[in-house]
């Protein structure tokens, strides 16, 4: 028998199912019978009604206290955290449920260094210039430059002059499901540099090209060698450059992946999430929640730029990403 679909990949094994029904000896009975404790944790629910699993909606939060700390120049060499884990429920940092975003402040000639786990790390410079070392590799980056290092190894990130970058991880994830960055797990993500000429080269590209949109934004992908099949940067994160002109409106959407959308150059800019407007600050980060309706507006004299990094790994695995335009019918391309 296979299964449908499947052919002949996913076969039934005869026996596969009832290899539990093996003899047990007198110890594992005698175990069995006396370990109460094990047997009194077990909880048995019987629904009453489907969908009764309560979580904390997830708001389009602007984290402009956050910025503010992070931009002050009293804040020391460190993280400062995007963190909603209270309004989340969750007990550990998150920006979303799963992903957490935080700026990396360093003092002029001061270095920040950290070990994250995640899937990978995605950073975007926001000021200032400086190096970053991994292992036995080390690079030099500049303002607007981003990158990518593995997770679960450690990573510095020295400056002169000082800097302010945020890094982007999927670590709420990897603690919800009570795992560890594993570097032997799969091809890992190798420190990769984007530099802010390719980006802007590729977004002279993409306003170049006339006719009907049909991708969500105008935008450059951030995409690792691993990772190059999914267009992701790490194997939980779709990063990426993304830009509006003046006077442009992005066409109102909805995912099931939510965003986290780092403004990094315009002003007059708000975005629509459900009716609902939300004005961009600059270097400021906004949530834009799963499956919310939504769409950017450019009401300032200059091109919109911002950095944003989504969940879209998760439900493209999942195959449940469901794109869609909601301001007619329309089959989008990503
Ligand atoms: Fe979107």
């Amino acid at each position: 028998m296979s299964v449908m679909g499947y052919g002949a990949a996913l076969a039934y094994v005869p026996g596969m199912a009832c290899g539990w029904k093996g003899k047990r000896t007198m110890n594992e009975l005698a175990v069995e019978s006396a370990g109460g404790a094990a047997a009194s944790r077990a909880i048995y629910y019987s629904p009453q009604k489907a969908f009764d699993r309560p979580v904390a909606p997830i708001l389009p939060v602007v984290f402009a206290e956050q910025r503010a700390r992070a931009f002050d120049p009293a804040c020391p060499s460190g993280f400062v955290a995007c963190d909603l884990s209270v309004y989340l429920g969750s007990d550990w940092p998150a920006s979303t449920p799963t992903m957490l975003a935080r700026y990396v402040v360093i003092r002029a000639g001061e270095a920040v260094a950290h070990t994250l786990q995640a899937s990978g790390l995605v950073y975007y410079v926001l000021r200032g210039a400086g190096t970053a070392q991994c292992g036995d590799e080390s690079f030099a980056w500049g303002q607007r430059d981003s990158f990518c290092m593995p997770g679960g190894e450690e990573v510095a990130l020295s400056s002169e002059g000082g800097a302010i970058l945020m890094v982007f991880t999927d670590e709420p994830l990897i603690s919800y499901l009570r795992g560890r960055a594993d570097p032997a797990a799969g091809r890992r993500v190798a420190p990769a540099l984007f530099t802010f000429d390719r980006v802007e080269q590729g977004l002279r590209d993409v306003h170049g090209q006339n006719g009907e949109q049909l991708a969500a934004g105008k935008s450059v992908l951030l995409v690792t060698e691993p990772m190059a099949a999914r267009k992701l940067a790490t194997p939980g994160l779709l990063a990426s450059y993304n830009s509006l002109e003046a006077g442009g409106d992005q066409r109102p959407h909805l995912h099931c992946s939510g965003a986290l959308t780092l403004s990094i150059a315009g002003e007059g800019v708000h975005s629509q999430v459900d009716g609902v407007a939300v004005p961009w600050e600059p270097d400021t980060l906004i949530v834009t929640p799963p499956y919310a309706e939504h769409s950017h507006h450019n009401r300032g004299p200059e091109m919109m730029l911002s950095f944003v990094v989504q969940d879209t790994a998760l439900y493209t695995e999942l195959r449940t990403l469901h794109f869609e335009w909601t301001d007619q019918e329309g089959a989008p391309t990503g």
